[in-house]
């Protein structure tokens, strides 16, 4: 348990480069709190404990703005930074060395039963506001944009950015725009292109001939 705390507290001073001392961040990190509380919840809730567990996940969403369902399965070293307003469904699963920003929903679609919210693999960044919905998973080393919203699996290594979720950036590589729904080729375009083109070079002729008959005449 102790391991436990300690480790909690390092991962704060490893990922937020605010963190003073020891003291501050025991006393002042929400999202430690959070996790601490969630662990007696969780600890509670698999011993069958349910109605108590959702009272103690409850009294830490009053204190810290973070909503954790005591059914949900965290790893190691969770930071959740700043916190306010992060809901972590029951079904949710979620990795060793994740980072979660303020306004985080890791929740249901309301269209699934059972296993309804998503798992997160190892040593995820879920940017602030970023909404990841339904039961898939997320792969290890990947970062979910600010403000996304997440409907599908996510590959390892890889970025999600944009609502619908899309992959931008897959093992450090930019993924290509191929199946950008936005910039598709409009064959109708280029047809007008081509012809205004066409005319713009007979007017070019026209006026050549005119102008050498004119000469011509003189
Ligand atoms: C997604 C994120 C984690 C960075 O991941 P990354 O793998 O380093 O990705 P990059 O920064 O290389 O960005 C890849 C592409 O996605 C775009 N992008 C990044 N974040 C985006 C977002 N939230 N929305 C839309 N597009 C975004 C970038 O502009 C870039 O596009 P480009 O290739 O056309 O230039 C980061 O951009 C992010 O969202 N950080 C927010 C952290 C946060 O919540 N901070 C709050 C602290 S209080």
């Amino acid at each position: 348990m102790f391991d436990n705390i300690r480790s909690d507290i390092q991962a704060v001073f490893d990922n937020d480069p605010a963190a003073r001392s020891k003291f501050e961040v025991i006393f002042t990190y929400s999202g430690l709190h959070a996790i601490w509380m969630h662990r007696i919840a969780h600890a509670l809730y698999k011993r069958g404990w349910f109605t108590v567990a959702r009272i103690i996940s409850q009294f830490s969403r009053f204190m810290t703005g973070i909503e954790i369902h005591p059914g949900a399965k965290i790893g190691r070293r969770l930071f959740i930074d700043h916190g306010m307003g992060v809901v972590i469904g029951e079904t949710c699963e979620i990795g060793d060395d994740v980072v979660i920003y303020q306004g985080v929903t890791l929740g249901g679609t309301g269209k699934e039963k059972g296993k309804r919210h998503p798992t997160i693999g190892n040593n995820v960044v879920i940017a602030s506001g970023a909404k990841v919905l339904g039961s898939f998973r997320v792969g290890d080393n990947s970062n979910i944009g600010a403000n996304s919203v997440v409907l599908r699996e996510v590959p390892p290594n890889s970025t999600v950015v944009g609502i619908p979720g899309r992959i931008v950036k897959r093992n450090g590589e930019r993924v290509g725009d191929r199946l950008d729904h936005t910039r598709l080729p409009d064959p109708v375009i280029d047809l007008c292109r081509n012809m205004q083109n066409e005319i713009d070079s007979l007017k070019a002729e026209l006026q050549r001939l005119r102008e050498e008959r004119a000469k011509e005449k003189v």
